[in-house]
Order: structure tokens, then sequence, then C-alpha cells
């Protein structure tokens, strides 16, 4: 797999990175340790040398797989992972106090079998700690050896300006796929001034985009797309037109419409390195082959007119996870 600059911090990843999340929270239960292990390191093998993790997932359970799958390799992958929220859950609200920002680090350090992080993110904006607080945190974790690189998750323009003006942001990370294009408003002509590399989350719109669910499908019942309004029946419903539209581009291009949504991500912008997430080998495979596919600005122009004229239904987080929203 090629390798791409995260803007120009220095940081370089495997173009298509692979999300650990889902191997122990948000869609379901988590994965039997051996198998997510196995999925990891297949991933590494597979050319993959950029994974994602947090806190969050799993209170540290996550960041524990990572660790075990990659620690024989850590000089040879970039391992990122967040802070942010209050206990590490995402349910107990924001916090990035400087103290718990450090006790995160230290945390993270020991669960991931290192002694450094090479991406620090800060999971989300924090209402009641100045960015520039949190930035200088960073850098100090930074000038400690640490951390290597500092990067935000669904900050907004004016939080990505304050914090880089402390600590220059290697990273952003934040929703961005054919199912979600609201980064290319303001987000995306940003990170190309400010020279920050971004890492779209989701990039295949939480698996719809994939073709391999509709509105008949059930998610288990402690899966979070039961309660996000975009994933309602009624709204997948009327969002099934995207899913044909992504369907029939990838009968154009001999591809499946998993590696169209990836390919087109890559497509963007050349500091742009997604994030897919998945459980299952195969779909693992599937996925590092979007890779291989490359769109030009024709096909760019063609798909984009069609994006343009589908008109989706359904907020991306209820009011209930306003947490999660972007700052
Ligand atoms: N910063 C943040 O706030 C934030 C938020 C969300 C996610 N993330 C990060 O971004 C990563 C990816 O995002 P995500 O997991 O939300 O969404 P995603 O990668 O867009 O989609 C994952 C979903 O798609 C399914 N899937 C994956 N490949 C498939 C394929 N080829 N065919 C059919 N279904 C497929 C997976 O199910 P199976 O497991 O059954 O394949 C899973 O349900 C996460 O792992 C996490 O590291 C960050």
């Amino acid at each position: 797999m090629k390798t791409r600059q995260l803007g120009t911090s220095g940081l370089e990843v495997s173009e298509l990175g692979f999300g650990c999340m889902g191997l122990s929270h948000g869609y379901g239960p988590a994965t039997n340790e051996n198998d997510a292990i196995a999925l990891i390191q297949k991933a590494y093998e597979s050319g993959t040398t950029f994974f994602d993790t947090a806190e969050v997932y799993g209170q540290g359970a996550n960041e524990q797989l990572v660790g075990k799958a990659l620690h024989h390799v850590r000089d040879k992958v970039i391992i990122a992972t967040k802070f942010g929220f209050k206990n590490g859950r995402n349910t107990d609200g924001l916090d990035s106090r400087p103290e718990r920002i450090r006790e995160v680090a230290e945390n993270s350090l020991r669960y991931l079998r290192t002694d450094y992080i090479d991406l620090f993110y800060q999971h989300r904006v924090d209402p009641d700690v100045p960015v520039e607080e949190v930035a200088g945190t960073v850098k100090d974790l930074i000038a400690e050896g640490k951390v290597k690189h500092f990067g935000m998750s669904e900050a907004g323009i004016r939080s990505i300006r304050r914090a880089h003006a402390v600590q220059p942001v290697a990273a952003l990370q934040s929703e961005y796929s054919m199912f979600w294009r609201e980064p290319e408003n303001e987000i995306i002509p940003l990170l190309e001034e400010l020279g920050i590399g971004f890492v779209p989350f989701s990039p295949l719109g939480k698996g719809f985009l994939t073709g391999k669910m509709n509105a008949d499908t059930e998610f288990d019942k402690t899966d979070w797309r039961n309660v996000m309004p975009r994933f309602t029946k009624e709204n997948r419903k009327v969002n099934q037109t995207i899913v044909d539209l992504v369907t029939k581009i990838a009968g154009e291009h001999n591809a499946t419409p998993a590696q169209i949504a990836l390919a087109w991500l890559l497509a963007q912008k050349p500091w742009i390195a997604p994030i897919p997430g998945t459980t299952k080998m195969t779909r693992l495979e599937e996925n590092i082959g979007g890779a291989d596919i490359s769109l030009g600005n024709d096909d760019l122009a063609i798909i984009n007119k069609a994006l343009d004229n589908i008109s989706l239904q359904g907020e991306r987080y209820p009011a209930s996870l306003a947490n999660l929203q972007g700052r």
C-alpha cells in the first residue's frame, strides 16, 4: 500500500488506515480478543501502518488490543489515540483538563505497550477548557517525548486556528464521506491553508455506503446506530438513493461500493488518509482493495454532481449525544 504525508507535519501513514473502534465499542458486542488481534495483524501484514484507537473505545480495552497486536512491530506503525471524555466514557461528558490529559496519556502508553504515542487527538473540543491550554499540555507531552504529534477531532475552524497557534495540529479527524460532505465547506480549505492532514472517520458512512444494509437491517441492541437519526428505518429508506448511486458507480469501475467510497475520499486531496473499520477478515481485504481504485477528475465531477442532487435525511447525532457534535 502507498503512503501519504498528513499535511506538512512530517507524519507519514499508509493511505488507508485501520479504525479499531468497532472491535470493542459502538457497533454491538466486542469481538473475541484472538479474532480482533488477528484482524489488526492482518491489516498490518497487508500494508496498513496507521491504526486508530481511543481511550473511550471500551475504556482502554481497544488500546490494549492494539498494544497486544502491534507491540512487536511498534517502530513500523503509527498509532493514534484520543483523550477528552470524562472517565473514558462518552456518556459522562467531556474532560480535557490538563491533569486528565496527562492521566489518559499515561494509561494509553501502558495499554499500548509503548513509550510514545504517534498522534494524540483531543476527541472533542471541551467548552470548559480553552483549546490553548489543551494544545499547551500536548506541547509539553511532545517535549517530554511521550507524544509525537497533536491532533483534533470534530473541531471547528476557530478551535483549530487557536490550537494550531500554540502547537501545530498534524491532523484533524472528523467524519467525512459521500454520506457526510459538510467538511468541504470550511474545514478542508482551512486544513489546506494550515498544512494539516485530514483523517476521515466513518468513511463508509458507518457501513451504510457499502450496500450491505438497508431499511430492514436490524442492529444489535447495543449498537449506537439505533439512536442515530440518519439510521432510523424511515431515513434509511429515503437515504437508499445514495447507496444505489454508489452501487452503480461500483459496477462501472469493477469495484465494490465500499471500495468506491474509499477511493472517492482518497481522490479528494493527497493529504487525506481514511480509516475504515471492520470486524471481518474478508471485508478488511475488500476495503484495502479500495486503495487500488483510482478515480480521476472526470469521474469525481460526475459523481459529485450526482451526490449534489441527492438530499439525505436525518441528523448525525441525537440531542442526547450533543457532546459528539463538533465545536
Ligand atoms: N473521532 C471520532 O469521533 C470517531 C467516530 C467514529 C469512528 N471513528 C474512527 O473511525 C473508524 C471508522 O469509522 P466507523 O467504524 O464508525 O465507520 P466505517 O468505517 O464507515 O464503517 C464501519 C461499519 O461498516 C461495516 N463494514 C466495514 N467494511 C465493510 C464492507 N466492506 N462491507 C460491508 N460492511 C462493511 C462494519 O461492519 P462489520 O464490522 O460487520 O464489517 C461497520 O459496521 C473507527 O474504527 C474509529 O477508529 C472516530
